[in-house]
Formats: structure tokens, sequence, C-alpha cells
């Protein structure tokens, strides 16, 4: 019987006790022996829950106990699970996690820790919550020369630009809505932000280029931006606004974005819509590959940190095996990066071809008089951006995917 510990009994932590508990015998089978929960660290007591025997408050229980072998950190943030998670892997513990913020930023340290003392740091439910990703690049891909990670990662925002677009609503409206269904958290900037979509693609990006991505270096823009009539603008052009992160490799490096974009139909993760995830990932040989599915929430995300635990408990060698330096890989700029883009302007169109020279897919709508919306040709981004700036009456834009890039998608 492998025994392990759950740190930190939230909605995920709680969802790992409850998998465990409701699939034990088909995981007894798929791990080779029992897996028994020993320990739940948690600051809180939970009288009546079927985990109350096993609560404690003493991180040493879990550190010191030479039974338990595995330990879930389902915390979150970086203290003090950073150290927590340290010294449980020096002291010969695997560990195995859905902290997003903990493995964007110390994800590859961690990693180098667990080698050394010959156990394991699995961090599946990190992007994608319940999305088998992680292993996907770090075991089906590794032939392949990636050349792109595009997602939606993030399923709070994605909910929100959902029921802006179906049902007309503001953001304020739909963000609300989102809180009071339990999607959003009542601070929602990290999410609304861009922020941990960012943390994701970060995570991605380092395992599918083998080095370290900084977080903190990829450019990122959330969605508060978007507003009713940007999303009527998109409907026109047979297009949907999606929060999307986005690394890639071109002829001079790789560069990673975080931010909205006006994607059409030929983009399959134009059909990406509620809550849902979806990530694409293109390699040299294989061409574009898609995994979809729940991105958040107790169960889909607990069923990706137990599928670490029975990895664990199988063997010791379910470690992530891609090389990585624990340098960062440095960012091309965004700058560089040509594409249409969408613009919505008050003026003439006249005006619109001085500053912005060919301009496509002009829409007038009539709930918008005084104003209208067009597509530039591709050109680079900072050629957009000196235009953008020398133009009067801007009242939003875009960045278009490429129409070539969502054919090849
Ligand atoms: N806040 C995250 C989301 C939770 O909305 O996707 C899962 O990481």
């Amino acid at each position: 019987m492998a025994q392990i510990a759950i740190m930190g009994y939230g909605t995920v932590g709680a969802g790992v006790y409850k998998t465990l508990t409701m699939n034990r015998d088909v995981i007894a089978k798929r791990a080779g022996e029992e897996i028994q929960v020993k320990r739940v660290l948690d600051l809180r007591d939970f009288p009546g829950d079927e985990a109350e025997s096993k609560v404690t408050h003493d991180f040493a229980d879990v550190l010191s106990d030479p039974e338990i072998s595995v330990v879930v950190e389902t915390m979150g943030g970086l203290k003090p699970a950073y150290t927590f998670t340290k010294q449980l892997l020096e002291a010969g513990k695997s560990v195995c996690t859905s902290n997003k913020e903990l493995v964007a930023e110390h994800g590859v340290e961690l990693r180098q820790t667990a080698r050394e003392h010959s156990v394991n740091y699995l961090f599946e439910a990190s992007c994608g919550g319940g999305i088998p990703i992680i292993r996907v690049l770090d075991t089906s891909l590794t032939a392949e020369e990636i050349e792109e990670v595009t997602g939606i990662l993030n399923g709070t925002t994605n909910y929100i630009l959902t029921s802006m677009a179906d049902e007309g609503k503001e953001f304020d409206v739909a963000l609300k809505e989102a809180q009071q269904k339990g999607y959003a958290e009542l601070h929602p900037e990290a999410d609304v932000e861009g922020w941990d979509a960012c943390r994701k693609i970060a995570i991605l990006s380092s395992l599918a280029y083998g080095k370290h991505i900084g977080w903190r270096f990829v450019p990122t823009e959330g969605i508060t931006k978007v507003d009713k009539g940007d999303i009527e603008y998109a409907k026109a052009l047979g297009c949907r606004i999606k929060l999307l992160a986005t690394s890639r490799r071109d002829a001079n490096g790789i560069w990673a974005l975080v931010a909205p974009m006006m994607i059409g139909k030929e983009n399959p993760l134009t059909a990406v819509d509620g809550v849902m995830n979806a990530i694409m990932v293109k390699g040299n040989a294989v061409g574009t590959t898609m995994y979809y599915g729940s991105g958040a929430g107790s169960l889909p995300t607990a069923s990706a940190v137990s599928g670490d635990v029975i990895a664990c408990v199988k063997g010791k060698d379910g470690s992530i095996r891609t090389e990585q330096s624990t340098e960062n890989l440095a960012l091309l700029p965004v700058d560089e990066v040509s594409r249409p883009f969408f613009v919505r302007m008050r003026g003439t169109e006249e005006y619109a071809r001085e500053i912005f020279g060919t301009i496509t897919h002009v829409v007038h709508l009539p709930d918008y008089k005084e104003e209208f919306g067009f597509l530039t040709e591709m050109m680079p981004e900072k050629d957009f951006k000196e235009k953008l700036d020398a133009a009067k009456g801007i009242l939003s834009w875009y960045r278009r995917g490429k129409k070539e890039e969502e054919q090849e998608a």
C-alpha cells in the first residue's frame, strides 16, 4: 500500500481525495498497489468531512513520516508551497502539484532538485486542468521540433468572452455573472488581466522549447478593454475574440504573447467556448495537434493530479525528462511579428487609408454610428503601432490571426 499526503484541502485537494476514493479499485490495479491518503495538511479543520481524522496543521507530520512517499501540493501560491516542496523533494518524497504559480516560477529548479534526489516533481494539472498536455509535450511529441503552442488556457476569461458574444453582455455584467456562478474569483485580476494564461504558456513553452521561459517576460494583455461593440465587429467579420496564449518559433528565435485576438472559423480555437480550454501544438513532422477539455474545476484538475500520483507510485522513473536549462530563454520582441490588424475608429475611410494604407473588410454597424471597423494588410507590429500613434479617432484594435496560419491549423 502506498501512503500519500495532500497539502491544501481546497477545491482541488478535496477533489484528489474524492478521486482516489471513488476510483480506488481501478487506481490500485493501475498503480500496482492501493493508494491511501494518510495525512491532509491544512490550516483549517474539516468537521464531518471524510478526511477529518487525517487533518494535521503541522508540516512535520508529512515531512518526517517515512511511510509517506508521495505528496500532493494543492495549496497554491509561492509561500509556503515552495519551501515545503523543496524540503519534501530533498527528503526523498515525490511531489505532484496543480500550482501553476510555483511551477512557472520555480518549476525548472524543483525538477532539478527532484532529479538529484531520484524522485519526481510532476505538474500535469498546472496547465489546462484535466487536459493531458504536459506528458504529451514530454513524451509523445519528443521527436518533434515544436514550432508553435497556442491555447485558450483560461476558463474564466473564455466564459466571459463567450457570454459577451452569445448573449450580448457587457464585460462588467459577464464578469459579475461569472463570479456568481463560481467561475471567476472575487479578485479576478489574475484571470482577466491575462496573468494566469501567461504563467501557463510560460510553463508549456519551457517544455516545448527546452529552456526556461520567465513568465514576466511574456507580453501580456488581458480582456478588460474588450467591449460589446468590439464583439459586434468581430461577428460581422465572421470572427470571435479569444484570449490566446501563444509562443512560436520563427527564423530568428521564439516569441510569446498573451492577448485577446480576433480569430476566424478557419481556426479550431474559435469553437472553444464557455469555461473549456484547448491547446494546439504544432510540430515540424506531425503538423498541428489539438487537445481539448475542462481547464479548471475540482474533479477535472484532480484527475490530472491523481494521474501524476499513480505515475509516482508505479515507478521512480515518471519524472518529466525534457532537459531544460535554468537560464531564461531570451524571447524575441513581438514587435517584429507580422499579421493583419483589426482597427475600429471614428473618421472617414479615406483618412484610414492615408494612415494605414490598403484596408479591407470595412464594416459599418447600424448601432455604432460615426465609426467603422476594418482590417489592415499584413504588417510588422512595430509598423502598425507607429501608424496607430499617428492616427486620430482610434477606438480599439486587435491582432488578427493570419489566414495562412489558420488554414494550416
Ligand atoms: N482561474 C483559472 C481559469 C483556473 O479560469 O482557468 C484554472 O487554472
